[in-house]
């Protein structure tokens, strides 16, 4: 058993602990901004995997071997929590990886619960990787909650490389996304979930396509308040008298993107380190290529 002594100083470590928050690449950002906004007193290590996105496109095993070996490269670094900011990495292994972590996980998923409950016209959209869309957590989310909603579901294809290249708006990406929101709109969808962390930066462009005959659902907040919560419950909150300093960024790939979305996007300007974070597929150096 945990003395009180033992106890006290773990929180004490805690309160300067940061909350490690991860994703295939630069989508996760969308998860950070709305972290820093509802916990402006904690520290952040964010870790971009660029080097083998788009996981959309990569097999189940392999998603779960990354997620793994990020997580606990996270724990050495002394991430508290692990916030696994991929919808895909999340529907993939986040029950596996929850066992072999010694800190708490908080995952992401669609929101297909709120879009069914705000859909007037009982039709809605989703956009999500391919992995997602076909994985068992994701079915069984529209078993729980699709109710008498009827889902469209929409694989991304194309749109998460866009953004690993900081391709927000070009006449190509707009291309692409009227080719997946049209049938969405010609079917009467009303409500539009955004399921990847990666889309978010693209509601601009979405915004031109649809305009108000959708809304979007983007769950980042709810995850913001889910990791406010586990932290509470675990007395893991960070020292409200410390400000937290910018959030560390690390990236496998060279990170000039990472650092140009989260100045353009997130206006915050800070270095990005490069990590080798290896997994057992990627341990021979001809895997890197994604
Ligand atoms: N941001 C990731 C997600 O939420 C993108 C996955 C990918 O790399 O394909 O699913």
């Amino acid at each position: 058993m945990t003395s009180p002594a033992t106890r006290g100083a773990r929180e004490l470590r805690a309160e300067h602990a940061p909350v490690g928050i991860f994703d295939s690449g630069l989508g996760g950002l969308s998860v950070l901004r709305a972290v820093r906004a509802q916990l402006p007193d904690e520290s952040i290590i964010y870790v971009a995997d660029s080097l083998y996105a788009p996981y959309g496109e990569r097999d189940d095993d392999f998603i779960a071997e990354r997620t793994l070996a990020i997580g606990q490269w996270l724990v050495t670094q002394g991430a508290k929590v692990l916030v696994v900011a991929c919808n895909t990495a999340t529907a993939q292994s986040i029950a596996m990886v929850r066992e072999r972590l010694p800190i708490p996980l908080i995952g992401v998923e669609p929101g297909i619960k709120p879009a069914a409950s705000q859909s007037k016209t009982r039709v809605a959209g989703v956009l999500a990787t391919q992995v997602t869309l076909r994985s068992t957590r994701f079915q069984s989310l529209l078993e729980r909650y699709a109710a008498d909603c009827r889902f469209l579901c929409q694989p991304g294809h194309g749109l998460v490389q866009a953004i690993e290249r900081c391709d927000v708006g070009s006449a190509e990406l707009r291309t692409l996304l009227q080719s997946y929101l049209q049938p969405m709109l010609d079917a009467g969808a009303d409500t539009l979930v955004l399921g990847c962390t990666h889309y978010p930066f693209l509601d601009a462009a979405i915004r031109d396509i649809v305009g108000e005959r959708m809304a979007l659902i983007d769950t980042s907040i709810a995850i913001a308040r889910q990791v406010e919560r586990v932290l509470d419950q675990s007395g893991l909150r960070g020292a409200a008298d410390v400000p937290a300093d910018l959030p560390r960024f690390c990236s496998t790939s060279d990170g000039a993107h990472l650092q140009q979305l989260a100045a353009t996007l997130l206006q915050l300007e800070a270095p990005v380190e490069r990590v080798v974070i290896p997994s057992p597929r990627t341990l021979a150096p001809d895997s890197q290529a994604a």
